[in-house]
């Protein structure tokens, strides 16, 4: 005990004078701090808020007096984190406060769409709003630190955990990142509304195999360093404070144990100095991998691979300290991976006060407030698809004597927040669909029948649904995935809507053939719907909208918001062909596009190569005309830049937002290079009749890429650029670097 009153008085000596001077508080307790009090430091156990893996039974109390415990994942609220708290800070040695973790993902309380949903908005400055709020509410209730923004790239429609990232593009993934991390860590960490964020999953479990989740992946260095890891990078480069080790193999190596990822590339060339903790019994299961004889032997590699702390595994507490002594562990990385953890505790200013993230005041009046519920409205408006609209089905008039809304998911309250959804309420706080609706229309226009569920097969709802769809003078279905059908461990291999849903489609549309027919779609992942856009007029994704979602569904159901999101994700025609991405490479045999169908050239015989909608689709209630491009000039050089502008012109009858996208193709490389990649885009508000001019700066810079000998540079030659609504175009345009 004596010692603690000599650290906190040697603290408060050094608030006075180097106050910003954390490295050398941290230097002083760790000078302080026996071996085994700084593999403490490295271990994370869970609270029993939600479980979130499989049970690792933890004696919390006792670890924590002990000094062998250094940080907690799902425990919170003001007093649940006060009275752990309080037995670190008055129970221990050294008093050193623990560090609270939790998956904030879309969200705490307030919930926002899923994470795709939100990459749909290609609006950073809502993603990072969404963030910001979800800081507010989870630091409001003792969390630190959130388990996110999840950064893989993906191109596999079959893996529950798409829905939580930004889709298939570098790019975006790049910039979605940054946003989620400022809006999480906001300027200063020590204010008590801001936590720590989380780079993870690294890396490259988006591409695990087959889709199916925890499973192994493999990939040249090539694809790794182009594709999967430029969002940690660009992490890095945007301060996150901590990273997340993986599940997954790559190469042969789990990446938990991966030195060449952890060390080699994440320490010593992106020069990274928060900390790793891994993912949850990550560690351990190195020992399922074949690659860790025994948990002792998994210790040894986690760590001396640069894994910081050990989530859940009982592996760093009970084996560390022996494998230092024989010297099988060097002490610096102990003493590293301690010093990391301590300056997080440093920055969020848990050594000024422990509590000062417990308040029972801002817990009372921070979840839900009406500023939050109105930004997760407009968000998810934002965030929604329209896919599809024939016949202009969309938007519906108030007008309309009878509208049918049909479909297991109208009057959820449940899987519209979707999965990972935090502390969200699934029941009285989320606005339904039927609830939305019921702001516009008269209870007398609405005929409503569930029709049938999402899993189960009793078909015994359909008289009743396809009895008022015949009485109704529109119909809207709202239907698809359960929430638990994304997320982790959540891998499917049919992509349909599940379940009879499809066949109610079809016997209302058999029984009105002549109706106009909407279908709202929630769903975590790119759904395979090429029997649905034969079957229905419009398609409206609306993702798992959050809280607010049936809401902003209603308002863009009824035009008062005019859709604006666009696909983030390809929407293959069938799960043949996936992976299916709109940056592929375009192979020797490319069909010609007078002949989609000629022999021997790469295509397939039951289906066009070409998906059901391409990445950046979304269309409008109003029409974007583009025209006047321009290039500065048709001459790039190593020391100039050239600009590329359009003219954008809102041509239909309604306001609305467009999507602009650019495009490059570097057409000839020492290593093949895709057909197109995004390399910029604008978000832009046009009145009806308003043009405006979008201009994108092009430097050397964009055009970069690893080489064989993954060297990061660029190479001279022809290039090809556009400025385009989708992915979907043909390029007319080019310019050379000289
Ligand atoms: C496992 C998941 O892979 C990870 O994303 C999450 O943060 C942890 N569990 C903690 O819940």
């Amino acid at each position: 005990m004596k010692l603690r009153f000599l650290y906190i008085a040697l603290i408060c000596l050094f608030n006075q004078s180097f106050s910003q001077n954390y490295e050398a508080k941290v230097d002083s307790l760790m000078q302080l701090m026996t071996l085994q009090e700084k593999i403490g430091q490295t271990v994370m156990y869970g609270g029993h808020w939600d479980q979130t893996g499989p049970f690792v039974g933890a004696d919390n109390g006792k670890y924590i007096r002990e000094g062998n415990m250094g940080a907690m994942l799902n425990a919170m609220s003001v007093k649940g984190t006060r009275d752990l708290q309080k037995i670190a800070v008055e129970e221990t040695r050294l008093g050193i406060p623990l560090l609270f973790g939790y998956d904030v993902i879309h969200g705490h309380r307030t919930i926002f769409p899923i994470n795709l949903g939100l990459s749909a908005s290609w609006d950073l400055k809502m993603v990072e709003e969404s963030s910001r709020i979800a800081a507010e509410e989870a630091s409001a209730e003792g969390i630190h630190w959130t388990f996110a923004p999840m950064i893989d790239v993906s191109r596999e429609p079959r893996w529950g955990r798409i829905s939580e990232g930004a889709g298939e593009d570098v790019y975006l993934n790049n910039e979605m990142g940054k946003a989620y991390i400022h809006g999480f860590q906001g300027d200063d960490l020590s204010q008590p509304n801001t936590i720590l964020a989380c780079a993870k999953h690294y890396v490259a479990y988006g591409a695990a195999q087959a889709g199916r989740d925890y499973h192994t992946t493999n990939m040249g260095e090539g694809e790794l360093r182009n594709v999967y890891l430029p969002p940690f990078k660009a992490a890095v480069d945007a301060g996150v404070e901590t990273f997340m080790s993986a599940f997954n193999e790559l190469n042969g190596v789990p990446t938990s144990g991966n030195k060449f990822t952890l060390r080699d590339i994440l320490r010593d060339e992106w020069k990274y100095d928060g900390f790793v903790v891994s993912d949850y019994t990550s560690i351990n299961e190195m020992i399922q991998h074949g690659f860790a004889k025994d948990s002792i032997d998994a210790a040894r590699i986690g760590m001396n691979a640069g894994v910081e702390m050990d989530m859940m595994g009982h592996v760093y507490r009970l084996h560390l300290q022996k494998l230092v002594e024989e010297n099988k562990v060097p002490e610096a990385y102990i003493n590293d991976a301690c010093k990391r953890i301590l300056l997080a505790k440093f920055k969020l200013g848990l050594f000024d006060d422990p509590y000062h993230y417990i308040d029972e005041e801002r817990e009372a009046t921070t979840a839900y407030k009406p500023e939050f519920l109105t930004k997760a409205r407009e968000i998810a408006a934002a965030s929604s698809v329209l896919l599809q609209n024939k016949n202009n089905a969309l938007p519906l008039s108030k007008n309309i004597k009878k509208i049918a809304f049909i479909g297991p998911l109208v009057k959820d309250e449940s899987d519209i927040i979707g999965n990972w959804a935090a502390q969200g309420d699934r029941g009285g706080k989320a606005v339904s669909v039927f609830e939305g609706i019921s702001e516009y229309l008269n209870s007398n226009q609405i005929l409503y029948a569930k029709g049938c569920d999402i899993l189960k097969d009793d078909d015994s709802g359909f008289k009743e649904a396809i009895s008022i769809s015949k009485e109704a003078d529109e119909i809207v279905l709202v239907m698809g995935e359960d929430h638990h059908m994304s997320g982790e461990a959540a891998s499917r291999t049919d992509l349909k809507i599940p379940g009879i849903q499809p066949e109610l489609i079809k016997k209302i549309r058999e029984a009105n053939p002549n109706k106009k027919i909407t279908l709202v779609l929630m769903n975590g992942r790119p759904l395979n719907l090429s029997d649905e856009v034969n079957l229905v007029d419009a398609i409206l994704e609306v993702w798992f909208p959050g809280t607010m979602g049936g809401a902003a569904t209603a308002d863009l159901l009824f035009g008062t918001v005019n859709p604006s999101g666009k696909l983030t994700v390809t929407f293959p025609r069938n799960v043949g062909q996936v992976p299916i991405y709109y940056n592929m490479k375009n192979t020797g045999r490319p069909i010609p596009e007078s002949n989609p169908k000629e022999d021997y050239k790469s295509n397939y015989i039951d289906v066009p190569n070409t998906p059901l909608f391409v990445f950046g689709h979304g269309l409008s209630y109003t029409e974007f005309k583009y025209s006047h491009f321009k290039l500065s000039s048709e001459n790039l050089t190593f020391s100039n830049t050239i600009e590329a502008s359009i003219m954008i012109t809102n041509t239909g009858n309604s306001d609305g937002h467009e999507i602009a996208q650019l495009y490059i193709h570097d057409k000839v490389g020492s290593v093949t290079r895709p057909v197109k990649e995004l390399k910029g885009f604008q978000k832009i508000f046009l009145k009806k009749g308003e043009k405006k001019t979008v201009t994108f700066t092009i430097s050397v810079e964009d055009l970069k890429f690893y080489n064989s000998e993954m060297i990061y540079g660029v190479e001279t030659g022809d290039f090809e650029i556009a400025i385009t609504p989708s992915s979907d175009f043909k390029f007319k345009h080019s310019f050379q670097l000289q």
